[in-house]
């Protein structure tokens, strides 16, 4: 129906919100694609613009995927009552995370996802994201790779969901975190050939070197 149109247009624009490249254009006067790694997430962000303005990246790119999947949860499933929650709730998530990583302000070249994939399933499925974002620091606290971190942490999160989220569970549900989780790993080719390769970006590198 003409609702489901209408929540994943919105969640597409909330997600397609350039954070990190905005951020980095405001208070650095610089394009955040042309450093570092060129990627417009937190951790290029952190790399190249300082801490400040890297957990502000990420703390606002997962807020604006949480704010998609609430506002959808609110304001639009009452206009679809057949669909199960859980599924407005999907849809507005996979449109969100999909306009992070292709949003047409920036020719379609986003960010991996991480940060908003964290977000939308906070709002959906709260502790399995919890769940993953814990994997994730851990890793990062080991490995020092934010890569490996999130592709290991992506890949967690639709276990800890199938353990965690209780009630109905659609099989769209699923479907979209199995989905989310796949195309943040897939975002990452670059890195996973980096780390193949033993050349990725060590967190805290420089400092060592
Ligand atoms: O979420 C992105 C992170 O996993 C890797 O970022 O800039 O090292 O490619 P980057």
């Amino acid at each position: 129906p003409l609702a489901s149109v209408w929540i994943a247009v919105l969640a597409y624009l909330f997600g397609s919100i350039p954070v990190g490249y905005l951020l980095v254009r405001i208070f650095r006067k610089q394009d955040i694609r042309t450093v570092g790694s060129g990627n417009i997430g937190a951790t290029n962000v952190l790399r190249s613009g300082g801490k400040g303005l890297g957990a502000a990246t990420f703390l606002l790119d997962a807020v604006k995927g949480y704010a998609a999947v609430m506002l959808a949860a609110h304001l639009a499933a009452p206009l679809i009552p057949t669909w199960p929650q859980r599924n407005v709730e999907a849809l507005a998530a996979l449109f969100a995370v999909l306009g992070h990583m292709f949003p047409v302000w920036l020719r379609f070249r986003g960010g991996k996802g991480v940060a908003t994939g964290f977000g939308v399933f906070l709002y959906a499925a709260p502790l399995a994201a919890l769940a993953a974002i814990t994997v994730f620091f851990i890793l990062v606290a080991l490995s020092r790779y934010v890569s490996l971190a999130s592709i290991l942490g992506a890949a967690s999160f639709p276990v800890f969901a199938w353990f965690t989220v209780s009630g109905q569970r659609p099989a769209f549900f699923i479907a979209v975190q199995i989905t989310v989780a796949s195309l943040i790993i897939i975002k990452h080719h670059a890195n996973i050939r980096r780390l193949l390769s033993g050349t990725e970006n060590r967190f805290g590198a420089a400092k060592n070197k």
